[in-house]
């Protein structure tokens, strides 16, 4: 890859998933620009050899000087918000955010030297479905952020013709666990994330999980979701940057390793760590599926790329290193 020729923009570049794209693409020696209004995102996960844009994707004026100035051939959208629960009381600020924003980052593409545009969208855009969901299932949103996902899928590719650029949709299962740089990982727990979860219990004197539901259609009554490392998460990006340049064609691809767990698999992998841990059964929150797992065919042949973190020890215990190095921080 031409390395001088890439300079990537990354909104939401400050968080959790951000932080891991740029800091696997600076290993690659590519330009990054990262635009996060730091909402949810943290000044301590920016990589020193990124470039730091302290704004809003509402924004159009700044976006748009930023693309122009820096000449960005490639945006990668991750900037929004995360909460499936938070998505269902507060309905606008969640449309503004990640639909209008959206909409906005995509306005900040026409007649620019963008022909690139990769979005984080989410496995949620499907609902709730039986076995392993390809990407040519119809999309079934059950919550609001959901609805926020799909919303900005349709208007990337409303927008792909017009304002010239390709793009790739990403549906990313449950991200988890953290870099072996040992550097960055999830701050905070705002999206109340059951790994993320488990390794702050780790720590506890008395830890305690608590899961949401347990009469839905499964194999033991809770949730089943497929989890995949941060870190292969963020070498995707790598690939379709890659695939961008080569091929110069939009397309849509599941992200997960095709594997479901169920959230009392993972919250007894926790108590065999830790005798005490006490596993409390509360109500269904609304807006969850019973299940999703990805059909990841169509990745594998385009890409022939190989996962390199796919067991759910090694995305936990990432994930607990970092949660002790966190508490040192
Ligand atoms: N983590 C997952 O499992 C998962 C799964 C599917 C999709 N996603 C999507 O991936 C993206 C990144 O998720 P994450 O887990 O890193 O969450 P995160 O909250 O750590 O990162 C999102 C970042 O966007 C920034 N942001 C929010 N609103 C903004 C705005 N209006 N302008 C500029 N910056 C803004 C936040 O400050 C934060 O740094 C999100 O769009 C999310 O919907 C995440």
């Amino acid at each position: 890859m031409n390395n001088k020729a890439n300079k990537i923009l990354i909104t939401g570049g400050a968080g959790y998933i951000g932080s891991h794209v740029a800091e696997r693409l600076i290993n690659s020696k590519l330009k990054i620009i990262a635009f996060d209004n730091l909402s949810r995102g943290n000044r301590k996960l920016i990589n020193k050899k990124t470039k730091f844009i302290k704004a809003d994707v509402n924004n159009l004026r700044k976006l748009k000087k930023v693309i122009s100035e820096n000449n960005v051939n490639t945006v990668i959208h991750l900037g929004g918000l995360a909460s499936v629960a938070e998505s269902l009381i507060r309905k606008k600020k969640y449309y503004i955010n990640n639909v209008l924003g959206t909409l906005n980052v995509i306005k900040a593409c026409d007649k620019s030297s963008v022909k690139n545009f990769i979005y984080s969208s989410s496995c949620s855009v499907y609902g709730n479905v039986e076995g392993n969901v390809d990407e040519k299932k119809k999309p079934n949103p059950k919550s609001y952020y959901a609805y926020t996902k799909f919303k900005s899928e349709n208007l990337i590719k409303k927008f792909s013709k017009k304002y010239k650029y390709k793009y790739i949709i990403l549906r990313y299962f449950n991200v988890a666990g953290a870099s072996n740089s040992g550097k960055i990982g999830e701050i905070g727990n705002k999206n109340d994330r059951l790994i993320k979860n488990l390794a702050i219990q780790y720590f506890k004197k008395n830890p305690k999980i608590n899961i949401h539901g347990s009469n839905y259609k499964t194999k033991d009554g809770t949730c089943i979701r497929d989890y995949i490392h941060v870190s292969d998460i963020a070498d995707i990006h790598y690939q379709c940057i890659k695939y961008l340049n080569k091929y110069s064609k939009s397309n849509i691809f599941n992200c997960g390793y095709g594997k479901g767990y169920s959230v009392l698999e993972i919250a007894n992998i926790l108590k065999k760590m830790k005798k005490e841990t006490q596993i409390n059964f509360m109500k269904k929150r609304p807006g969850d599926v019973g299940q999703v797992k990805a059909n990841i065919n169509k990745f594998k042949k385009t890409f022939k790329w190989k996962p390199k973190f796919n067991s759910i020890n090694k995305i936990l215990n990432s994930s607990i290193k970092w949660e002790k190095k966190l508490n040192h921080l």
